[in-house]
């Protein structure tokens, strides 16, 4: 980023629109937590980040039996209680973000968010649910251990409006103004290149599979293993070229904002 700053404050100095100055500066720590002083910011805008979770949650995986046997996030065949864990992780993470905010934000002050979410309680379309299918076949195949499935789930979630609007109001700190969802293509950055002309469904395949990929990589890494990683991500693009043949791909996105209350 530093080699893009440079110009940046050159095109701020230049506008003629009385907008103010502007400072770029990083942070270090956790949004799950305090990263600023009291009455400190007066506008907060953060974009596709408050899906991820501070950590797994822990009932999935402090008992003998792994809860989410065979998944690496929630599906439509993982127990109400994979459900109920994951939601409660979500809330506690999510209220504790709202009270970290609302102290540093000044009286009056606003925040925006944006992050991933589901339209319906049970929507579970997913890259991640694909990736979960892939593994559990590699399994069967004796290129992944069953246990490490077993074990795994990612620290990610993904919640509906509703459960956004109930952990605000219960938290307390921040009146909702608005609240939309948006969908976007698996793929949306590709059609935006390519500006309307139509594609190949492998090349679609290949592009998701790869953004895909440089997200998720690292964490699968660390638990599956280096080895197989192009074998994965070769079957998954392979596998959304297929499916989006039939199915309109989209992620669903929540958008919100706030004041301090
Ligand atoms: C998909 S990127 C979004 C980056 C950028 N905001 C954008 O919209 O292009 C998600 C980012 O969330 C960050 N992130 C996830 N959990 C976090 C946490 N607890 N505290 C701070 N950053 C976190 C990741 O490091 C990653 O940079």
């Amino acid at each position: 980023m530093d080699h893009l700053l440079p110009s940046f404050y050159q095109r701020v100095q230049e506008r003629r629109d009385g907008v103010g100055a502007c400072v770029v500066n990083a942070t270090p720590g956790s949004f799950y937590g305090r990263l600023f002083p009291n009455n400190y910011i007066h506008f907060f805008q953060s974009s596709y980040s408050l899906h991820w979770l501070s950590q797994t949650p822990e009932e999935l995986i402090k008992g003998a039996k792994p809860l989410n046997k065979g998944n690496i996030y929630i599906t439509t065949t993982s127990s109400p209680i994979v459900f109920k864990a994951y939601l409660e992780q979500f809330q506690r993470d999510f209220s504790f973000f709202l009270k970290s905010r609302s102290d540093e934000l000044k009286v009056g002050g606003i925040m925006v968010l944006t992050f991933q979410g589901r339209e319906k309680a049970h929507e579970i379309t997913h890259p991640l649910v694909v990736i979960g299918m892939l593994l559990k076949d590699m399994i069967l195949e004796g290129l992944v251990e069953e246990t490490k499935l077993d074990s795994f789930n990612l620290p990610i979630y993904f919640p509906t409006m509703e459960e956004v609007r109930e952990v605000i109001e219960a938290e307390g700190s921040f009146t909702l103004q608005t609240l939309k969802t948006f969908k976007l293509g698996w793929d949306a950055n590709l059609q935006d290149e390519v500006n309307g002309s139509l594609l190949d469904s492998k090349i679609r395949g290949e592009f998701i599979a790869k953004s895909i990929r440089v997200v998720f990589e690292p964490i699968l890494t660390v638990e599956f293993g280096n080895e197989i990683m192009d074998e994965l991500f070769s079957r998954f693009a392979t596998k959304i070229s297929q499916l989006i043949e039939f199915e309109a791909l989209e992620y669903t996105n929540l958008v919100m904002s706030m004041g301090k209350a």
